[in-house]
């Protein structure tokens, strides 16, 4: 885990004269079950984890925001009054759109002394993005003594990535950066915004596996996806995707074309999958849970085409590891990590099992981290 005290020794040696800073720890996320879910106004359940980002922010007089990422070793200087602000295409815009979606929905914000510090892996669908809004728009409110509810604050660092940045996401990461319950895993109704924490049961462990494969949402693909599923919400007469039933869906969708009709197919049995899921975690059912997950997996291969090889080699192996209740891809797709759901006592042998297949049948070596559902964002005092 990323270390306050250096974060802060850090800014101080970065920014000599910029004073004493205060720091905000943003966790990235990673999610159980409920994909490509959020922007159809349905069901997620992601925890928060243990790779997270600080901020390390002072204050400065002008309005004038100074950011420098210690991970990339890059600065960047950008003007909270400028009135028609650009992205640059980098790293800069998560904190330069998360700054100006909060100017634009009315915080008066100051200009500060930024450093950033991550440690969740970059592009890997575990949120680094939204680790570093959130983070920023903590530190950025804070010492502009701009009080926000988190629910508002999720909200603008989303709205910055979707007008800023020009990802269509949905509110999903932000809203884990921010609501993270330690040891739980959250039921969230991405049309409502209520959620509800759910104890992840003793004795299992959530196990991440990077396939070093990076993604890359505005590719294009991500904003497609969604466009396919607002095509058919709107063929069929409905707001969200949310609004139909796997067993209406099997009859009304038989009018959409088949490209469209698979990726709706996807949302609406995922979303049943997320209710299921909830309940079998409820009751402590990890075989039931594992099995939606697998089910997950391959709804999101065949019908939603998010996958790569490299994951669906990666969910393979596991499944192939006794302990393992279920394996599936986690985030947007299309490279990253997927998430396995693993008795406690099996994780060295699926640690072991796994690093040496993947090896073997792609050449690449895998990162495996085993973490804990982590608290939200919050404010850092180092020791
Ligand atoms: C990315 C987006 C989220 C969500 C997932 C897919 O992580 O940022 O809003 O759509 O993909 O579930």
């Amino acid at each position: 885990m990323i270390n306050a005290t250096e974060v802060r020794n850090g800014f101080k040696r970065r920014m000599p004269g910029a004073g004493e800073p205060r720091l905000f720890r943003a966790p990235g996320r990673v999610n159980l079950i409920g994909e490509h879910t959020d922007y159809n106004e349905g069901f997620v359940m992601p925890a928060a984890i243990e790779f997270s980002t600080i901020a390390a922010v002072s204050a400065r007089t002008d309005s004038k925001v100074h950011v420098y990422s210690k991970t990339l070793d890059q600065a960047f200087e950008f003007d909270l009054d400028d009135p028609a602000p650009k992205p640059v295409d980098g790293w800069s815009d998560y904190v330069a759109g998360t700054a100006y979606s909060l100017r634009d929905g009315g915080a008066k914000l100051r200009g500060a002394n930024l450093l950033i510090d991550s440690d969740v892996p970059l592009g890997s669908g575990l949120s680094s993005s939204a680790a570093i809004e959130v983070s920023a728009a903590y530190a950025l409110l804070a010492i502009a003594g701009v009080a926000m509810e988190p629910i508002q604050i999720a909200l603008a660092c989303q709205r910055a990535e979707n007008q800023f940045v020009g990802v269509r996401s949905g509110i999903m990461d932000q809203f884990a950066s921010c609501f993270g319950a330690l040891g739980h895993a959250l039921m969230l109704d991405c049309r409502s915004l209520g959620h509800q924490e759910l104890p992840l049961p003793p004795n299992v462990s959530l196990v991440i596996c990077n396939t070093m494969v990076k993604h890359e949402l505005a590719g294009g693909e991500y904003n497609q996806r969604r466009a396919d599923c607002e095509e058919g919400a709107k063929t069929l007469g409905i707001r969200a995707l949310r609004d139909i039933t796997v067993e209406e869906f099997a009859d009304r969708g038989k009018v959409l074309p088949e490209r469209i009709f698979r990726r709706c197919r996807h949302v609406v049995t995922e979303n049943a999958r997320v209710e299921e899921a909830a309940q079998a975690l409820r009751s402590h059912d990890c075989a039931v849970f594992g099995e939606l997950m697998n089910e997950s997996h391959a709804s999101l291969d065949q019908d939603y085409e998010v996958t790569c090889p490299e994951l669906n080699v990666m969910v393979e192996l596991a499944r192939q590891v006794s302990g393992v209740y279920g394996a599936r891809m986690t985030g947007g797709g299309f490279g990253g990590c997927t998430i396995n759901l693993v008795q406690t006592d099996a994780v060295e042998r699926f640690h072991q099992m796994v690093a040496k297949g993947y090896q073997e049948r792609t050449g690449l070596t895998p990162e495996i981290y085993v973490t804990a559902a982590s608290q939200g964002a919050t404010e850092v005092f180092p020791t």
